[in-house]
Order: C-alpha cells, then sequence, then structure tokens
C-alpha cells in the first residue's frame, strides 16, 4: 500500500499514482488505514506521528525539494530512505521568480514605483545586465539552473555551493572560505539554498554586511538562513536597496511583523516553486522505480548532508 498525505490535490495525486502503479493500493490521508501495510509513503508535512506503526515503510517520497522538516522528526527510522524531488517543474518557476526580482532591482522598479507615488517623471540610468552581479547560493538542479539561465541573458553570474559544482557561464565559489568572497562581488544575492545543520543562520547580520552598498536580496530558500532582524537593519540603513522574500523564519508570517510594512520588501507567501502534480509523480514512479531495481536513485537524500 502506497500512503498518501499531500497539502493540496489529494485526489488528483492519489488518482495520478493509481494510474502510474496500479499493482499499489494508494491510500490517501485522512482515510484511515491498516498503517502497518503501508510500503511507501508519498508526503508533504504530514502531522506528528503520521509514520507511527508503518513496521513495512520502504521510502519517504518528499513531495517537495526541501526535507529538512522531514529530517528533524522523531517518529520516522533513519534507516528508512527518503527521496525528494529535483527540479520536477520547479526550476522553471523559480527562474521565473528570480527573474522578476532580479528586473525590478536592475531597471529600477523599485524607483520608479517609488517616484509613481509622487507623479514624479523622473528618468534614471539602469545598470546593464553585464554590469549586473549576480551571486546564487545553492547550485543543485534549481540554484544551478537559474544561475546558468541568468548568465545566458547576460548577467554576470557567480554561484556559491558546498561541493562546486560547475554550471555553463557562472563563475564558481566553493566551500565556507569562499562565501565572503561571493558576498563582496553580488549587487543581487539570490539564496536557494537547502536548509541544514550548516546553512541555518548562514546569512546574519555580518555576512549580510559584506554585500556591496545598495544591494538587494532574493530569498526563496529557507527563512530560518537569513537573520530577519539584521536584514531589517541593513535595509532600514540603505546598505541594502530591496528584499523580496519568499521564505521566513516563521510561516506563515505573523502579522505583526515589521517585514509586512517595510517599504523596502516585496513579499511572498512561499510560493516561488510550487509543486507540480504530473511531473513530481512522474518523478516519484521513475525513483520508485530505480529504487526497486537497485538502480541510483536521484533525489534519495543523504540525512548527515540535510539533501
Ligand atoms: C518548497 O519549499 C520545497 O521544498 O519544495
Amino acid at each position: 500500500m502506497i500512503y498518501l498525505y499531500s497539502l493540496q490535490d489529494e485526489a488528483l495525486y492519489q488518482q495520478l499514482l493509481q494510474q502510474a502503479l496500479p499493482q499499489y493500493q494508494i491510500c490517501s490521508w485522512p482515510q484511515q488505514v491498516n498503517v502497518a501495510k503501508v510500503r511507501y509513503a508519498v508526503v508533504w508535512n504530514p502531522p506528528a506521528g503520521f509514520f507511527q506503526g508503518m513496521e513495512q515503510l520502504q521510502a519517504v517520497f518528499v513531495l517537495g525539494a526541501g526535507v529538512d522538516r522531514i529530517l528533524k522528526r522523531d517518529d520516522l527510522d533513519p534507516a528508512i530512505p527518503v527521496i525528494r524531488l529535483t527540479d520536477a517543474g520547479m526550476a522553471q518557476q523559480m527562474l521565473e521568480y528570480v527573474l522578476y526580482g532580479v528586473l525590478h532591482v536592475q531597471r529600477g522598479m523599485d524607483h520608479y514605483l517609488r517616484q509613481q507615488s509622487h507623479r514624479q517623471w523622473q528618468p534614471l540610468h539602469a545598470a546593464e545586465a553585464g554590469q549586473t552581479r549576480i551571486g546564487v547560493l545553492g547550485l543543485g538542479e534549481i540554484g544551478g539552473r537559474v544561475a546558468q539561465s541568468l548568465a545566458g541573458l547576460g548577467y554576470a553570474v557567480a554561484g556559491w555551493s558546498r561541493s562546486g559544482r560547475q554550471w555553463a557561464g557562472v563563475e564558481n565559489f566553493a566551500g565556507s572560505a569562499a562565501l565572503p568572497a561571493l558576498l563582496a562581488r553580488s549587487d543581487i544575492l539570490i539564496n536557494l539554498l537547502p536548509a541544514t545543520p550548516q546553512t541555518r543562520g548562514l546569512l546574519d547580520g555580518s555576512m549580510l554586511q559584506r554585500l556591496p552598498q545598495g544591494a538587494a536580496l532574493i530569498n526563496a530558500g529557507r527563512g530560518e538562513q537569513v537573520d530577519e532582524a539584521a536584514l531589517l537593519g541593513l535595509l532600514d540603513s540603505g546598505h541594502l536597496r530591496f528584499a523580496m522574500l519568499d521564505v521566513f523564519q516563521v510561516e506563515p508570517l505573523e502579522s505583526v511583523h515589521p517585514l509586512w510594512s517595510h517599504p523596502s520588501v516585496l513579499l511572498t507567501p512561499h510560493i516561488a516553486a510550487m509543486t507540480l502534480p504530473q511531473p513530481a509523480v512522474a518523478q516519484i514512479v521513475a525513483n520508485l522505480q530505480a529504487l526497486q531495481e537497485g538502480n541510483t536513485v536521484p533525489g534519495l537524500v543523504t540525512r548527515q548532508r540535510g539533501y
């Protein structure tokens, strides 16, 4: 049996999984099942205790790219393989989201919005793409494709990752020692890192301070990687010009949070790259087959690494 827990589109997921895997019984929470019979779970942040009693569980497929919350659970045996989505339609969405933020800054839309509210007609100089230095943190399937596509559009793109993965047209910075140099050359910093013990709190005040005067931050990685108080301070002082934020330390963002009304902030409710049912199920089915055949499973999470 495959037990599904998805926060939305559960009927569609159930139907797609059943079509692709007719040999399995697909059940969807909150349907009550004999959990001892569950072989595979397909989930996005199920409630505490969800995995309790799943004695036959062979693997958990996560309906998202980030597995930070799944890895922290105490009801899931660490020996059970966890498989996340890699790209599955998210890289394109992330590129669109990030590109919106990049153009907002590069073409001065933040300035023009301010001018418009004062009925002010004032052409401004726009930096050329080649003169706009973009830094991308995280060069996996999503970050790498975003970095490479922005480089293809003519931006001066550098990327930073743990392993130094190469992407065409992207200047490579690898390892923690290289982070300050990457920040110092980033007019627009794009965070697409997974949340791991190593990346938690990475963008604290001292790191954000290393961005050049007037830089912008786009965060579509995880909220806990950014010190929000320090970010607000740097926006207030004008050291940072703009922040576009999709993720927050606490989600949903509390209604009293100062980020809501900050004039230099554009924020969205964790929608930068949503899981698309069709490509997600196609990837899960392919990964399940690879797992059963003993082949390499793309997206198989290394617990120690955190992704
Ligand atoms: C979304 O945040 C995801 O991890 O897929």
